[in-house]
């Protein structure tokens, strides 16, 4: 696989380092900034030797390079200040995401493409729109992160191993996050049996507010630890075909009754990108707030054609 990054900010280069890690494939890492990508793909190769994977990465200004790429991961973008919503980012954001996909389709015309960069939801349908790619080979990252934000959060609560936790959130990546209380186990176990309605809904609250809180503390830039892990748990479904369930930001043909929109929902990844969209069984009032978070996107979508 070539997998290309482009961003080799804190996000892109933290993704580059655990796909070499993970041998998932040849890596590309893309900046505008000269030498950025170049300095970390020579400090990455550097490590190879101690950590024992393949030295197989280049660091580049030039879309050449990247050519023939199976799998676009774009976090090139502004990320949050403290005080900020993604949605601040929208104007910024969509120029450089319009600069990155003009770049990156004419030579990988074939690729898959993961978008990072915020706000998730509008730049991944900005994505598909300028690349014209068919939708199911353009996706974005949150839902993974979300839910691992989730997950983790209810292991902290309850004193257990993360390993047992599952949970799933949907919806968009912001304020519109859905968590499905009936969806979360540990060990098991519903959730709802373990914790009481409050709990529930700090817990969910905290998910929400994940990045914001993260931003927070680290008074300039945002996370990048926990997204880096959750894109390359998309890319490693991909490159290996694995057909994993995971809540990804997709196109939307009737599921759910939601049509044309991007917008978070379960997914099977293969090597075909989005394969299938999972129906699982909501109550009505997540599937009401499923309905409303696509028609908050599709609102913001509209905006962009404005940008
Ligand atoms: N989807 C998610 O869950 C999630 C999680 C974390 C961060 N993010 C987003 O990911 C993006 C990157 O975050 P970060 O912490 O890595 O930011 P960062 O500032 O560390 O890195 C961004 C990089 O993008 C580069 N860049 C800017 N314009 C470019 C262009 N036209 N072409 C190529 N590269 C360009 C910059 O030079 C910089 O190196 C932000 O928009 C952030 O909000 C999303």
């Amino acid at each position: 696989m070539k997998i290309t990054v482009v961003g080799s900010g804190f996000v892109g280069q933290t993704a580059a380092m655990r796909i070499l890690e993970r041998g998932l494939g040849d890596v590309v890492l893309i900046d505008i900034i000269e030498g950025k990508p170049q300095g970390l793909a020579l400090d990455l190769k550097e490590a190879a030797p101690v950590e024992g994977y393949e030295p197989s990465i280049v660091g580049t200004n030039d879309y050449a390079e990247t050519a023939d790429s199976d799998i676009v991961v774009i976090t090139a973008g502004f990320p949050r200040q403290p005080g900020m919503s993604r949605m601040d980012l929208l104007g910024k954001n969509a120029a450089i995401m319009r600069d990155v996909v003009a770049n990156v389709v004419p030579g990988s015309p074939d690729a898959i493409l993961i978008v990072v960069s915020n706000p998730l939801d509008e730049m991944t349908a900005l994505a598909a729109e300028a690349s014209g790619f068919p939708k199911e080979r353009v996706m974005g990252m949150a839902g993974v992160l979300d839910s691992a934000r989730l997950r983790y959060f209810i292991a902290e609560e309850l004193g257990v191993s993360t390993t047992g936790v599952e949970a799933i959130t949907l919806g968009s990546h912001g304020d519109a996050m859905i968590a499905l209380p009936r969806h979360a186990t540990v060990n098991g176990t519903p959730l709802p049996e373990l914790v009481d309605e409050a709990a529930l809904d700090r817990l969910f609250q905290r998910t929400r507010d994940g990045g914001a809180e993260i931003v927070g503390l680290l008074k300039s830039g945002s996370a990048y630890y926990a997204p880096s892990a959750s894109v390359v748990a998309m890319v490693d479904a991909i490159a290996h075909d694995t057909k994993t369930i995971l809540p990804v930001c997709a196109w939307t043909t009737g599921q759910y009754g939601i049509d044309d929109v991007y917008v978070g929902v379960p997914a099977r990844l293969g090597r075909k990108g989005v394969e299938e969209i999972v129906e699982l069984d909501l109550t009505d009032g997540e599937l009401t707030a499923l309905r409303a978070a696509a028609e908050g996107i599709r609102t913001k979508c509209k905006d962009l054609a404005a940008i």
